[in-house]
């Protein structure tokens, strides 16, 4: 899309997939203090339907699907018709864990403009993105740290990027001792320094596995090596992320940590509009602190990278292992520290292959049966 708006000067017609959770309700926020340039026309949820009711009176879109009601073929079937569309202009893909594949991928086919959150099912199936975007499929990156790197990114020569650098917060466990990790609960681990967000993510804040996805994540969305992703941990959240270049110039995007600004950016794209969202004053005292990551504080972090370096249904089995071990650390099934050995043990057992839309789901089918088994174990 050249403008915000579709043909004829009419708004842009938006899905929103995962419409109850913090990113789908921010995703409303920013249409509703737009509405002369967004509508939106289907919304998504799986079990909320009390929210997904309460949005649908209000916004009246042509869909509201809850699929935790439904069948999983059915379900996927009417996200799909839904994110094809042919009212929809663009999906933004709000949904958690490995949700998200089957519609994303569905809309990027039917050439449609994907603003995407949901970053597992980006992970878990790279190249199969990777061979949408050579094919111009328009993707773009609503994670604040990517938005931050791609609007950096903005007119610069791709030959000329040296290293991109992800700042990490640290998660709810930053200042813990190491030793006292075993023993924290899941309301400890879900309340996070300076973000707040859905369950999965602010779990996968304090494991750093979240930092790993992201980084994997970069190289999928820019067509980096692994070697040119970098993580650094700034405990602010202001500094979203940075780019060095090849003259020893490096670019930073700041401001305050709220999710949407990156949301409207990824639906304004190529344009900004002005927006009431809080402001950045630097006149006011911030102390902005940057530190190496400590891998051994994080084994998630460097399982994640690992899964990137080995390729293949790796990252699937990886985020479907993920998405059973942290639902297992908050039902209280397993510690904190179990989260790392549940993912550990399913990469150790995977069997990788190559990368097609059947074996990605065959992975992560996979890997979920595998880390229930090393759940029901560790219980033991
Ligand atoms: N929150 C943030 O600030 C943030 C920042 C950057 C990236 N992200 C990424 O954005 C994605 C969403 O995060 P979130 O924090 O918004 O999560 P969330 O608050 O847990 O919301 C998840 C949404 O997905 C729906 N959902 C859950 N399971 C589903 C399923 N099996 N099928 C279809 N829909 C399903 C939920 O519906 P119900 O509510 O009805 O169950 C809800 O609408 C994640 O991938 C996360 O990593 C989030």
């Amino acid at each position: 899309l050249s403008t915000t708006r579709a043909e004829g000067g009419r708004p842009i017609n938006i899905a929103v997939l995962g419409s109850t959770g913090s990113i789908g309700r921010q995703t409303i926020e920013v249409a509703e203090a737009n509405p002369d340039k967004v509508r939106i026309v289907g919304i998504s949820a799986h079990r909320n339907t009390e929210l997904l009711e309460q949005q649908q009176a209000r916004l009246r879109p042509k869909y509201a699907i809850a699929t935790a009601r439904l069948s999983e073929a059915i379900a996927s079937d009417q996200l799909i018709e839904l994110v094809t569309d042919g009212d929809i202009d663009l999906v933004v893909v709000a949904t958690v864990g490995a949700a998200g594949l089957k519609p994303t991928l569905a809309a990027l086919k039917a050439t449609k403009r994907v603003a995407l959150a949901n970053k597992e099912a980006l992970v878990m199936a790279g190249p199969l993105y990777q061979d949408a975007m050579a094919k111009d499929a328009a993707l773009v990156p609503i994670d604040s740290e990517h938005s931050a790197v791609w609007q950096c990114l903005r007119g610069e020569d791709p030959g000329s990027v040296e290293k991109v650098v992800l700042t990490a917060s640290g998660g709810a466990f930053r200042d813990l001792r190491i030793e006292d990790l075993d023993s924290v609960s899941p309301s400890q681990a879900l309340h996070h320094p300076t973000w707040v967000m859905g369950p999965k993510i602010t779990v996968d804040s304090a494991t750093l596995m979240n930092k790993g996805l992201e980084i994997l994540e970069a190289t999928i969305l820019f067509g980096l090596p692994l070697e040119k992703v970098g993580v650094i941990m700034h405990r602010e959240s202001i500094v979203h992320s940075l780019v060095f270049l090849n003259d020893s110039s490096v670019k930073a995007q700041l401001g305050v940590p709220d999710m949407r600004l990156p949301i409207q950016l990824a639906l304004s794209h190529p344009n900004r509009w002005p927006g009431e969202w809080p402001r950045l004053d630097l006149t006011e005292a911030h102390d902005l602190h940057f530190e190496p990551p400590n891998w051994d504080r994080y084994p998630c972090m460097g399982l994640a990278v690992e899964a990137g370096r080995q390729g293949g249904t790796y990252p699937a089995a990886l985020c479907a292992a993920d998405e059973v071990a942290v639902d297992a650390f908050l039902t209280g099934a397993i510690r904190f520290t179990d989260i790392h050995r549940v993912v550990g043990s399913a990469l150790d057992f995977h069997l990788s292959a190559d990368v097609s839309y059947e074996s990605v789901l065959a992975a992560d089918r996979e890997a979920r049966a595998r880390s229930r088994k090393i759940v029901k174990e560790l219980m033991s």
